[in-house]
């Protein structure tokens, strides 16, 4: 077991909140600001794709991002084709954004993000009239030619997905009319507050249970002084590990806690884990508190399904702390995880197992037998976890080595710089 995490850290800016402002500042007419912007792998495909349709971008020595946008409508061209990377936000989002524009676009990514489906958003991105010539199974690489015009429609999500709605609504800013989509389990909601924040005409109603959102385009938008919070799913590798580690006392500062993002929290502290919210204020639009965690007994719970959009990044970290509970942990409904950066039910069972945890893994959630606060043995020499392009695989595992007693090693620590490339030298300040 590693000794305690001390200290106050500072976790980096939202990876969906620092999409979303690169891509409505490059769609603003005139000067966009971003502080704390997240300079992971990630945001940087996003800032590289806006700028070669046109938006003038740059990082300035402060560390503010100052993007000089287009306007709805005016997108340039691409000269070559966007790489995408790992970022399925960027590649989803990005779909939206030129899916009403009169342009075309190839998308690329590497071999994680070419096995994920597209099919999600090309479904009814066709509907507005895009086109698009998909490989086999409608996955990367993809070209798409946009719609100009394109047709508004209605749309109910048929997964619970915030890349998809943001996808659609995305599409209606330069369609004219109103485009509609129905939610029928709520999922983030950055997209609408900031489309909001940026000027676009957008409601939401509640009919019958569901969320309906609507957008009418063609919008302006007006440029904003964007201040993005920290990523609460950045937060949690640091949340639980300070809960497993013996003698630990950390202040995370700086977390999001939009309600849509910040179930973990609830169900951690459901599981008996004491988790303190000081200094709750407002950034950007978007509540946020700095974090007092303090290695706590957890004790396993069934998690209730309906949890899983407003936590569906964080599942492999909680089942790390599963791991280490006492009881077992249930967890179900869990089928979108299969299609993440990689299959995290899969993935995340196997690598438990190899460090020692009891798993068992169904169709849609993993059953978990914790050791209940006992270390795991870690992995055998030699015999490292596979991370399968998986920044969140990657990070997990490299809490669950803090809480085993050999350690854990992991075969690829590389795509941690997709979201988090500041991961392990913010885990050696909380060590130190
Ligand atoms: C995101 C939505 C979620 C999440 C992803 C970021 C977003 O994906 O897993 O990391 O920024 O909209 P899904 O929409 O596929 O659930």
């Amino acid at each position: 077991m590693s000794g305690p995490l001390t200290g106050a850290i500072r976790v980096p800016g939202d990876k969906s909140i620092s999409h979303r402002s690169l891509m409505l500042g490059a769609l603003a007419v005139g000067e966009t600001r971003v502080t704390g912007l997240l300079e992971g792998e990630d945001v940087l495909a996003t800032a590289a794709a806006m700028r070669a349709m046109g938006a003038d971008i740059v990082r300035e020595d402060s560390g503010t991002w100052s993007i000089h946008g287009v306007g709805v409508g005016s997108l340039l061209q691409p000269t070559s084709a966007l790489e995408m990377g790992n970022s399925g936000t960027s590649t989803r989002l990005l779909m939206g954004v030129i899916a009403s524009h009169a342009i075309s676009a190839v998308f690329t990514g590497d071999a994680s993000l070419s096995k994920r489906p597209m099919g999600r958003v090309i479904e009814p991105l066709s509907q507005m009239g895009a086109q698009f010539e998909a490989s086999p199974g409608g996955k990367l690489p993809l070209r798409l030619q946009g719609a100009c015009p394109a047709v508004p429609i209605e749309y109910r999500l048929p997964v619970a997905s915030a890349q998809v709605k943001s996808a659609v609504l995305l599409a209606g800013l330069n369609t004219a009319g109103v485009t509609r989509v129905i939610e029928p389990v709520m999922t983030r909601d950055h997209s609408e507050r900031m489309l909001r924040g940026f000027g676009a005409e957008l409601s939401v109603e509640e009919v019958d249970g569901e969320r309906v959102i609507e957008i009418r385009g063609e919008a302006t938008l007006a440029p904003q002084t964007i201040e993005v919070p920290g990523d609460p799913s950045s937060a949690a590798f640091f949340v639980v590990a300070a809960l497993l580690t013996e003698g630990s006392d950390l202040i995370v500062e700086n977390v999001g806690l939009n309600p849509t993002r910040a179930a973990l929290l609830s169900v951690l502290r459901q599981m008996g884990g004491s988790i303190e919210e000081l200094n709750r204020r407002d950034v950007g639009g978007e509540p946020v508190a700095d974090l007092r965690v303090r290695h706590s007994a957890l004790t396993g719970i069934d998690v209730d399904p309906a949890v899983a959009p407003s936590m569906i990044d964080e599942f492999p970290v909680l089942f790390v702390a599963a791991a280490l509970a006492k009881g077992t942990t249930r967890t179900s409904g869990l089928d979108e995880l299969r299609v993440k950066e990689s299959d995290r039910l899969s993935a995340m069972a196997e690598a438990l197992t190899l460090a020692g945890a009891r798993v068992e893994e169904a169709e849609d959630g993993l059953t978990i037998h914790g050791t209940g606060g006992e270390p795991l043995p870690g992995t055998a020499k030699d015999c490292a976890v596979t991370t399968h392009l998986d920044h969140r695989i990657a990070m997990s595992m490299a809490v669950a080595g803090l809480a085993s007693r050999d350690g854990v090693l992991v075969d690829d620590t590389s795509p941690i710089a997709t979201s988090f490339p500041a991961f392990n030298q913010l885990l050696e300040e909380a060590r130190a």
